[in-house]
């Protein structure tokens, strides 16, 4: 029965790789206002392609973008029924001249397809959908019960979703849920993720004088915002990069002994890192390894500063105010709401007089690691086996995917996050793509998991 379904992936190849196409030609950016019909147009494509597959189809429209979800739940009541997540929304394009092709006209260079969205996640979400497919229309149904939710918010933190789910607490009981969109460990090494970070957003304005001042005549006298939003933002990490926001780690749980021997089993050369990062030394908080820094130890980022004069050349100003974007990665069982607000009163605490301050809260969500001793994750393991030709790693990562501690919290079961992209597939940055054999092993993959899954 499974060749039959293999065989019918193998031939469809190349029409699925022109589906993947048309999906990363709609420019789907959920944080751009800009884009709000092009975000409709990706939920109708993500829609039809449900709809195609035989699933029963509805587009529900929320505060923000709409969510997708199709259903078929004809494999009998001893069938699990398997939660499918993934986003059709991408991250901006932004720099848009670092692009050798244009984002949105997807291109196939050395066997990878270079778009926004490539890897993250219209191209590893779609295996999942073309998996389906290719057993409905070979073996005309599916060892599982399927549910897919396929958001429009991911990338701006995913805030309508955790309530439409708990609306549907009940009609989505389910057994297991299955995320692609994380990455293998590398190139030849698949991998399992069993855990991620969570993460808090937020912004900080200060503002001195009500306009830009000449430096000559004003400066000295008054604060210069900059000049103190760099002092502030100075106060919140010391030198070695530990956090300094009061209270962050103390409901940090430390890795044991046994994981940070997996994590140190796993090949990693810290020379092809420095290389492939072009940087001559990793840095990160005392007494953990780079990986241990990366998976399982919280941080604080500013991702963007401005204010005062951007263009060419000099300006001789006081400029008027400032502003940061900030995020932290947290760990399993920090909070990210009381970590934000410990954020602002520091950053309170050491402005400056002469500044007034604002702060502005994105969003957040809280680490989470599964408990991988049962059978679902033997039954992924098996699949990506199969596909991948190797026994899946399993990892930890972090990137954070704010649904997944919803759907331990709401339906009471496990994700499996199953990666097909790369490190090193450009996510959130220019020159974005997904290796076409990736696309194809993710797919067969996918196809395999339903059947194990099944048993
Ligand atoms: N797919 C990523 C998350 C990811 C990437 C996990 C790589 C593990 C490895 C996801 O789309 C993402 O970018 N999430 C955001 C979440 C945020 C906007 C709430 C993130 O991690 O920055
Ligand atoms: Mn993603
Ligand atoms: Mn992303």
């Amino acid at each position: 029965m499974f060749s039959q379904v293999e065989e019918y992936l193998i031939a469809q190849q190349s029409a699925h790789l022109e589906q993947l196409k048309d999906f990363l030609r709609i420019p789907s950016v959920s944080a751009d206002p800009e884009r709000k019909a092009d975000m409709l147009t990706a939920a109708d494509f993500v829609a039809d392609k449900l709809k195609a597959a035989g699933l029963d189809t509805q587009i529900h429209p929320v505060d923000g973008h709409p969510i997708v979800t199709g259903e078929w739940r004809k494999a009998g009541a001893d069938a699990p029924t398997v939660l499918i997540y993934g986003h059709y929304d991408v991250q901006p394009p932004d720099p848009l001249d670092l692009w050798t092709t244009p984002p949105f006209e997807p291109e196939v260079r050395n066997g990878k397809i270079y778009a926004r969205g490539a890897t993250d996640d219209k191209g590893q979400m779609l295996t999942h959908v073309l998996a389906v497919d290719a057993w409905m229309k070979t073996v005309g149904k599916l060892p599982v019960n399927v549910i897919f939710v396929i958001e429009g918010e991911e990338e701006v933190g995913s805030s309508n979703l955790d309530r439409f789910l708990e609306e549907k607490k009940e009609e989505f009981a389910c057994d297991v849920a299955v995320v692609s969109d994380t990455s293998m460990y590398a190139a030849d090494l698949p991998a399992i993720t069993y855990g991620l970070r969570g993460i808090l957003a937020c912004e900080v304005k200060v503002t001195g004088p009500n306009r830009d001042l000449h430096s000559g005549v004003f400066g000295g006298a008054v604060t210069n915002p900059i000049n103190a939003l760099t002092q502030m933002l100075a106060k919140v990490q010391d030198d070695e990069g530990r956090v300094l926001i009061p209270g962050f780690y103390d409901d940090v749980i430390e890795l044991t002994a046994e994981e940070r021997e997996q994590f140190a089993a796993l090949p990693f050369s810290e020379d092809d890192f420095k290389k492939d990062l072009g940087v001559n030394a990793v840095h990160g908080e005392p007494g953990y390894s780079t990986t241990e820094r990366r998976w399982a130890r919280p941080t604080f980022d500013i991702n963007g500063i401005y204010g005062g004069y951007q263009g060419a050349g000099p300006k001789t100003i006081v400029p008027s105010y400032a502003v940061a974007k900030m995020t932290c990665r947290l760990v399993p069982n920090q909070d990210a709401a009381k970590l934000t607000a410990a954020l602002k009163s520091l950053l309170e605490s050491v402005c400056p007089p002469g500044i007034k301050m604002e702060f502005r809260e994105y969003h957040g969500c809280t680490g989470h690691v599964f408990n991988t001793s049962g059978p679902h994750f033997q039954a992924a393991s098996k699949a990506i086996d199969f596909a991948f030709g190797k026994e899946p790693v399993m990892i930890r990562e972090g990137g954070s995917i704010p649904v997944v501690a919803t759907f331990q919290e709401i339906f009471g079961v496990e994700t499996l996050l199953l990666g097909w992209g790369l490190n090193s597939d450009n996510l959130h940055s220019p020159d974005e793509h997904f290796h076409v054999a990736n696309f194809q092993r993710g797919t067969l993959a996918s196809a395999k998991l339903w059947e194990e899954l099944g048993r």
